[in-house]
């Protein structure tokens, strides 16, 4: 049994190497803020979760709270107390054992942490080696062990070459934190108060830090948006093979994104390229080549290949086949083969949409619903002037505008500009000959 533990989660900064309007940990990786990775994990280890917050701090709030409730923010003063020694500064950790993470690593998992909960040092440091240590704080060892964390932009010619690099997360007891994050300076090339700095005060004192050899896969720092699109591959690998294990089926997985809020149940096959995004939920359904399939619910249906399902759609018993658009939709025991557009439309059992059907919902101002029934067919070329109607059991022919707002049971409808032939026009029009 581990000891009680604070986590506190540091999302201050600016994250100014992204390049970008939003907040740094704001980022999306699989579909949710890359904090909102980090809260998960460390709320799976613990009651008490810390997030220090200060740049965009209501949005950065607001994307949390959103998802978890029992999470405390504290706000860094960034401008008398920059630096990730000063994101510290008001935090009150409730308990002994205080494990600091940046809100920039939304790889950790609650397996990955487990290292740094049985240390018996005063500090567990988290390192790793790479061959590119670039862009991260160089850990210098010496034959007692950990001596210090210098910075990229303070490191010397040979400090730089150092691989041990700092990952970023550490395991404190609180009173080495009471006693020396006052002691901290910004004397350096960033004028921060660098958390990092505790590590050589402690040691100049005699107490112990451990080095906790971690991996990247769990630890990568997020500082760029090429980073930040390296550690959704890696992401995106454990959603998949998560599924996969649980008995989705999936042809070319590299190829395959799947959002972290997208459940599967049942028997569900994904061919090549297919995209899932939002709480999608789908229940033995098979998404063929290259569908888009949003925010949205598909049970015991066939989708694709080249459809989009788009938010707010419900497909139950269904068949979509290759380019249909469907947008906020419930569709149930349906057949809509090809190239159609169904928007704002509720079709019932039995009936048949044919090829380039439209539910023409939109007059330029506001969108409009389409209402059909049980045993409808919509010939090809169909299109439905919402607000509409159809009841059950109504044959409409091909290339008909429907324009009543109602149609009632049994009917055909048809609706077609009367045929004219004009003899011998085509060798008249281009001056030829009649055979
Ligand atoms: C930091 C470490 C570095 C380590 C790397 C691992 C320091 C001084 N350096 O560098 O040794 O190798 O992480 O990824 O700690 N933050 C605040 N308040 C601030 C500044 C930053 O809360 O005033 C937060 C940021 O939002 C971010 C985290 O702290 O989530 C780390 O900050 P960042 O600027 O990315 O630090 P690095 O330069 O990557
Ligand atoms: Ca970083």
């Amino acid at each position: 049994m581990n000891e009680p533990l604070s986590i506190i989660i540091l999302a201050a900064g600016k994250g100014s190497r992204m390049k970008s309007q939003t907040a740094k940990v704001l980022h999306d990786i699989s579909g949710r803020p890359m904090l909102y990775h980090i809260v998960k994990s460390a709320l799976a280890l613990t009651d008490d979760v810390t997030v220090v917050v200060s740049h965009q701090k209501e949005a950065v709030t607001a994307a949390i709270r959103e998802h978890f409730e029992s999470v405390t923010f504290v706000t860094q003063d960034t401008e008398r107390f920059p630096g990730t020694g000063g994101a510290l500064k008001n935090v009150a950790p409730r308990y002994d054992n205080v494990l600091v993470l940046n809100g920039d690593m939304p790889l950790v998992t609650p397996e990955s942490l487990q290292g740094f909960l049985q240390g018996g040092a005063d500090i567990t440091m988290s390192i790793f080696d790479l061959e590119d240590p670039s862009g991260y704080g160089r850990v210098v060892i010496s034959d007692v062990g950990v001596e210090r964390i210098v910075e990229e932009k303070d490191a010397n010619a040979a400090e730089l070459t150092i691989r041990h690099v700092n990952a970023g997360v550490y395991a404190f007891r609180k009173s080495v934190l009471e006693r020396y994050l006052p002691r901290l300076s910004n004397a350096n090339a960033q004028g921060e108060y660098y958390l990092t700095d505790v590590i050589a005060l402690a040691r100049a004192d005699g107490l112990s830090v451990e080095p906790l050899l971690v991996d990247e896969e769990h630890f990568k720092g997020v500082n760029s948006k090429a980073d930040l699109a390296a550690a959704e591959v890696i992401m995106q690998r454990r959603i998949r093979e998560k599924w996969m294990l649980a008995g989705v089926g999936m042809q070319l997985p590299e190829t395959i994104y799947i959002d972290e809020a997208v459940t599967f149940e049942g028997e569900c096959r994904l061919e090549n390229g297919v995209r899932i995004t939002g709480e999608s939920r789908l229940v033995n359904s098979h998404v063929k080549a290259y569908s888009v399939v949003e925010e949205s619910v598909l049970i015991d249906s066939d989708v694709g290949p080249m459809a989009h399902i788009r938010p707010a759609s419900r497909i139950e018993g269904t068949h979509i086949g290759n380019f249909v658009e469907v947008k906020k939709s419930t569709l149930r025991g349906v057949k809509a083969g090809h190239l159609s557009y169904l928007g704002d439309a509720t079709i019932d059992e039995g009936t048949n949409i044919g090829a380039g059907v439209i539910t023409c919902n939109y007059d330029g101002r506001k969108k409009y619903e389409t209402r059909i029934g049980k045993n409808v067919f919509l010939g090809s070329d169909t299109q439905v002037i919402a607000p509409c109607t159809i009841e059950d059991d109504v044959i409409v022919a091909a290339g008909t505008t429907v324009t009543s707002r109602h149609v009632e049971s049994g009917v055909l409808l048809l609706s077609r500009a009367k045929i004219r032939k004009v003899e011998h026009f085509f060798y008249s029009f281009f001056g030829k000959e009649r055979p």
